[in-house]
């Protein structure tokens, strides 16, 4: 409850929270471009850059993040950017209303600041909504930072039931890693 407050109000200050620049990072831009097009899902989409940009290149696209400011304002870009996605103010453990199939699943800063209990549910609702051979494309802080964070371990083992683990790159600047998991 705090965690989503918190969130929410970081939506609300005169300036945009640290994360969000409005630049995609490279490694989804890699994987747009080795890909073809499909359905995507952004987990914590925040104010909607990865979500556009993955529509600008074809793919039908979902958001979903818990502040409703956020969302707003990633609606705002879907229309200033002439493009068509699917935005809704929800949780991310809680994504019982969205119907599969998904070929890309994408969470970049959401999941690594979720509660450790939560992460089962999150998983399970993963692995309903990705088809088999679809992607996992993560970015998580590790431990000891800002957010809960996770261990290289602690991805492998909460998504083990369904996923696996194909490439960890170390992320930029703070301890972090860019993970590709692929639904089996
Ligand atoms: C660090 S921000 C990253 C936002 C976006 N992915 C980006 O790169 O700009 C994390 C986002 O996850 C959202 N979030 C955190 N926990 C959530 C939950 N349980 N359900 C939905 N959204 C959540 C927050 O509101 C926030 O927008």
């Amino acid at each position: 409850m705090l965690r989503r407050l918190w969130f929410s109000a970081m939506y609300w200050l005169p300036r945009p929270p640290p994360w969000d620049t409005g630049v995609t990072p490279p490694e989804l831009e890699r994987f747009v471009a080795s890909h073809q097009p499909g359905r995507a899902l952004d987990l914590g989409c925040g104010t909607g850059t990865n979500v556009v940009y993955v529509a600008r290149h074809g793919w039908r696209a979902v958001g979903v993040d818990y502040a409703g400011r956020a969302i707003a304002k990633a609606r705002q870009r879907t229309r200033a950017a002439g493009v068509r996605c699917e935005l809704y103010v929800a949780d991310v453990t809680r994504l019982d209303f969205l119907e599969p199939p998904f070929d890309l699943a994408l969470d970049i800063g959401c999941l690594h600041s979720l509660a450790v209990g939560d992460r089962p549910r999150y998983a399970a609702g993963l692995a309903r909504l990705v088809r088999p051979g679809g992607t996992y494309l993560l970015y998580a802080f590790a431990p000891g930072g800002p957010a809960t964070g996770l261990t290289r371990e602690d991805v492998a083992a909460t998504f083990a039931t369904a996923f696996h683990v194909v490439a960890v790159e170390e992320g930029a600047g703070r301890p972090s890693a860019w993970y590709t998991l692929e639904r089996r």
